[in-house]
């Protein structure tokens, strides 16, 4: 439920938040001026775009005000290319140093993943951050139980029983996405984007990061291990990075198949 309102003595009737509304909940009236349609009330998602655009800062939706927004970030000296060659840049580190992961740094990549685009802006995902060494051995000790009974994925069993951690690679964090599984709208994918946001800014902090897909696999099929996450109830885990200092780095991109595309 949103109602819309307008400084029409600030408004530059540029019609730009008409524009930019993801579901053309606004109009432009005879006098150029912003007005709801009949479907806004019932059908706006939040997501400020709309206050986001007003260079005036004259439109306000409901619990949507451009006071308490802050300014979209600038990042002039980022260019382009070097952004795509640091993406590409990016691979999974299981090798992990001794140095402690501070908080602040798991708190950047969090903000920076709560930006993360979300399916008509739900924004379902929850965190669980663990940083607890021992909790995180004895998840990957029950991960291994679970793989070792169903008789699956022995190449990491064996390794892992022979005293080599194969499953969350002794990382010193382990950061899990959860949602409700009955959300209206499934939230799996959203979960998945922002986890690779985060994966990102890890990245960019000069942190490295695995996905966690055993312990994935065995939380949705092992109690002990699912319990041992405590999620809330209805709650599924729907992906788990591993994050800590990389203990070195590589020093060639590894090979990738070639593209496939169809141009149209
Ligand atoms: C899985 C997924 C599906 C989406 N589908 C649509 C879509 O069909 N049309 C659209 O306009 N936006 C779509 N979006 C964009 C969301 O509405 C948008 O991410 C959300 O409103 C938050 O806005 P932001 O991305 O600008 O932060 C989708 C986003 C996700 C993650
Ligand atoms: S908050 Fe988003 S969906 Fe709602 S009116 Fe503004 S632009 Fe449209
Ligand atoms: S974006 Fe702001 S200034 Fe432009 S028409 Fe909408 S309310 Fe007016």
């Amino acid at each position: 439920m949103a109602s819309l309102e307008i400084d029409r003595e600030r408004c530059a009737r540029d019609g730009l938040c008409a524009l930019e509304c993801p579901l053309s909940l606004i109009d432009i009236d005879e006098a150029g001026y912003p007005v709801a349609t009949a479907h806004l009330e019932a059908s706006c998602i939040g997501c400020g775009h709309c206050v986001a655009v007003c260079a005036k800062g004259c439109l306000r939706i409901d619990g949507i005000d451009p006071d308490e927004l802050p300014d979209a970030p600038r990042t002039p000296d980022v260019l382009p290319e070097a952004l795509c060659a640091w993406m590409t840049g990016r691979r999974s580190v299981r090798n992990f140093s001794d140095r402690r992961v501070p908080r602040g740094l798991i708190e950047t990549c969090l903000e920076t993943a709560r930006y993360a685009p979300s399916a008509l802006n739900f924004q379902p995902v929850e965190w669980l951050v663990i940083t607890d060494a021992a909790a995180i051995r004895t998840l990957a000790g029950l991960c291994a139980d679970f793989f070792r009974a169903a008789g699956s994925s022995q190449r990491f069993i064996e390794p892992f029983d022979a005293g080599r951690e194969t499953i969350l690679r002794g990382a010193p964090c382990l950061v899990v996405v959860h949602a409700d599984a009955a959300a209206p709208i499934p939230p799996a994918t959203d979960c998945v984007i922002a986890l690779t946001h985060f994966e990102l800014a890890a990245h960019a902090l000069g942190l490295g990061a695995c996905w966690a897909g055993l312990v994935r696999r065995a939380v949705a099929s092992h109690a002990p291990a699912r319990e041992f996450l405590g999620l809330p109830q209805g709650h599924e885990m729907y992906g788990g990075l591993m994050v800590g200092f990389p203990r070195f780095a590589l020093k060639r991109l590894p090979p990738r198949k070639p593209l496939s595309i169809v141009w149209r």
